[in-house]
């Protein structure tokens, strides 16, 4: 490279380089926004004093999500997710099968999330895409049947809480030094079985996979 050349690109430097807002060892980020939780379920049949021959099924719900991350390295960091909690219907797995409508009750649940990301060595300083695999422990709790089920007889609906791995794939976008938007996929392995009773008879649904795909976006801030 000549002299002048050298002056040139040192000189022109400032005016074409972007914010330096790389993430660094030590930084805190907080994201706040939207989680929409969309169930790929599946489950066994639903058994009170036999087989019933159809099962269950899962409806999505979206709610509040807050992540919070530290960097423990340029590239990589922990990130917990919280959320305000889901609130799903539970469905029949076949159209009004007990003549008490087609939704057979309801659940909540608090899916806190523990997750490894790491920034992917592509993009540029504002657009940062990056893969995570954690560990997630779902909480089943306010497990209810419709009034209409209720009336039948049907009651004491509970599910175990699911313990299993989380996935994901996300970015953050800088628009400036402290705030960003963020987007991402999480794949959670969620999976659980039922318990209630029926008049005194004890049922059950022996294998519920959730499995759902979380998709959230977010504004977040860098401290
Ligand atoms: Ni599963």
């Amino acid at each position: 490279m000549n002299k002048q050349l050298l002056i040139a690109v040192v000189a022109a430097s400032p005016l074409i380089s972007l914010p330096a807002v790389a993430f660094e060892k030590g930084d805190i980020i907080v994201r706040g926004g939207a989680a929409n939780v969309s169930p790929n379920d599946s489950s066994s049949n639903i058994n009170v004093g036999g087989d019933l021959g159809f099962g269950i099924e899962v409806n999505d719900d979206t709610q509040l999500k807050l992540t919070a991350a530290y960097f423990i390295s340029d590239r990589w960091n922990v990130e917990v997710l919280a959320a305000t909690p889901f609130n799903h219907d539970i469905d029949f797995g076949t159209s009004d099968p007990l003549g008490t409508g087609d939704v057979l009750g309801e659940l909540k649940h608090l899916p806190p999330t523990i997750t490894l990301n790491y920034y992917l060595p592509v993009g540029n300083e504002a657009f940062k895409p990056y893969v995570g695999a954690g560990l997630n422990y779902t909480i089943f709790f306010e497990e209810e049947f419709t009034g209409a089920n209720r009336n039948i007889g049907l009651n004491d609906l509970e599910l175990d809480n699911s313990f299993g791995i989380a996935i994901q794939v996300g970015f953050d976008y800088m628009v400036n030094d402290q705030w960003f938007v963020n987007s991402s996929i999480r794949w959670i392995d969620i999976d659980t079985k039922a318990s209630f009773n029926l008049n005194g008879t004890p049922g059950s649904v022996g294998d519920i996979e959730v499995d759902p795909l979380v998709y959230s976006l977010s504004l977040g801030y860098r401290f």
